[in-house]
């Protein structure tokens, strides 16, 4: 089984290329010498990570066209609406939605009026990109952190969480596994701010992951130096997951601490890593302390600004070891509206459901797939290490392989197929 559909490249222009799935068109970013018109690839998040030959690819195709027309219909099924209601909202939308009408739907308290704009969000989302869905596998490889943020659970200060890292060749053999064998095409590899892990020695990493695998390697290791993001770019990197938590300077401040731990260096980073070519997810943490519906506007609105390739938004989920242990846990509806107005305000976004989501709610991931998302995480973080990497307590998890079986029915059920987002 493989989390993604390969294509079948139609048209070339220079670094550009569009690849067909089964009549669906995609613009995707090639970096591979000598491609042609008429080769077989897998691509990820827009950006061409395989080539993989005709043969294969036929099997593979063969096998997936039926499944992939079904799923068609179960989502257009699933996204139907009442043409009239849905017209109205989605013609605004379409149009560009207003701030002040943003703010109002951020601040709906009506289940009907909620469901509604849920579902037009869905409905957008299939009207533009279709059932494409794609899936990233996560290592989280170290829970050391330099950093003491409040709301996190790996912050240094708490001394009671038992400390663990991956050696080098255990990444290098892990992520090996998940994209050769288990058949993962962008992997997240993410961490705390763990400096044990010298810029030479993420290179290392990076280098070795992209000798043995074509993937789309996504790195998340916080505010390392504009050095560190360029000599990671150079290695094969392509994807950065750094999110700025919060778009409200002061609430920023207040809550975290560390080297590089100011919000202006966050966001001067964000565009440096923007500028250097990564493709960028980031987003903000729903449900601080103190945090108001025109934060989360703000929020959306920053993500926008920064031209986020991806969206990563997530519940606030409190930790007792840290000062925030009393916070109020966060409504799922806030959540999901933050999700659906992302969706609104950026129709052809890639919008993430994170794996907080399944912790708050057990419904969670089928839940932000209806209100807008159409991305999803896999954890593969080793078992023994997952329940260590606490950034919030009780992670939603179980081992990998019933992970991805349970992730491709939930994207069965509902209809959607990984075929690559483009760019
Ligand atoms: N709840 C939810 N997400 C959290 N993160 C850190 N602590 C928490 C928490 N208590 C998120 C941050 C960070 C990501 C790696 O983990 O948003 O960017």
């Amino acid at each position: 089984m493989c989390y993604a559909i390969p294509g079948r490249v139609i048209e070339l222009n220079g670094k550009f290329a569009v690849v067909d799935y089964f009549g669906e068109h995609r613009n995707v970013f090639n970096e591979f010498e000598g491609l042609k018109v008429g080769d077989y690839v897998y691509a990820q998040g827009g950006i061409i990570v395989q080539k993989i030959s005709e043969d294969d690819a036929l099997i593979i195709l063969k096998e997936w066209k039926q499944l992939f027309f079904e799923l068609k219909e179960v989502d257009s099924a699933i996204s139907v609406m009442d043409e009239n209601t849905f017209d109205k909202i989605l013609s605004n939308a379409e149009q560009g939605l207003e701030n002040e009408e943003a703010l109002r739907l951020l601040k709906l308290s009506n289940k009907n009026e909620m469901d509604l704009l849920f579902k037009t969000a869905n409905k957008l989302r299939q009207k533009r990109l279709k059932n494409s869905c794609c899936i990233h596998g996560i290592i989280e490889f170290s829970n050391y952190c330099r950093n003491n943020c409040f709301y996190c659970g790996i912050r240094c200060e708490n001394k009671q969480l038992q400390r663990y890292r991956m050696t080098v060749e255990e990444i290098v053999v892990l992520a090996d596994y998940s994209v050769n064998k288990l058949g993962f095409k962008a992997l997240v590899l993410q961490s705390g701010e763990d400096m044990w892990y010298t810029t030479e020695k993420l290179v290392e990493i990076i280098k070795r992951i992209k000798e043995k695998c074509g993937v789309l390697l996504f790195m998340s290791v916080g505010t390392r130096s504009f050095e560190c993001y360029t000599a990671m770019h150079e290695a094969g990197a392509r994807g950065v997951l750094l999110r700025f938590e919060t778009s409200n300077p002061k609430l920023y401040e207040k809550i975290h601490f560390g080297p590089k731990s100011d919000f202006k260096y966050r966001i001067a980073l964000l565009k440096h890593i923007k500028k250097l070519g990564y493709i960028i997810a980031t987003g903000a943490l729903i449900g601080l302390p103190g945090q108001t519906e025109t934060d989360l506007l703000n929020d959306i609105l920053l993500a926008k600004s920064l031209e986020a390739d991806m969206y990563s938004f997530g519940p606030f989920i409190p930790h007792p070891k840290t000062p925030f242990s009393g916070a109020e846990i966060v409504d799922i509806n806030i959540v999901l509206k933050v999700l659906s107005v992302a969706r609104l305000l950026n129709p052809d976004a890639k919008l993430l459901v994170t794996t907080a989501l399944e912790t708050l709610d057990v419904d969670g991931r089928r839940l932000g797939l209806l209100s807008g998302a159409n991305s999803l995480m896999i954890n593969i973080t080793p078992l023994e290490y997952k329940n260590l990497y606490e950034i919030y307590p009780n992670r939603a998890g179980s081992d990998v392989e019933t992970a991805v079986k349970n992730t491709l029915n939930l994207l069965y059920s509902l209809g959607r197929a990984p075929t690559d987002l483009g760019l």
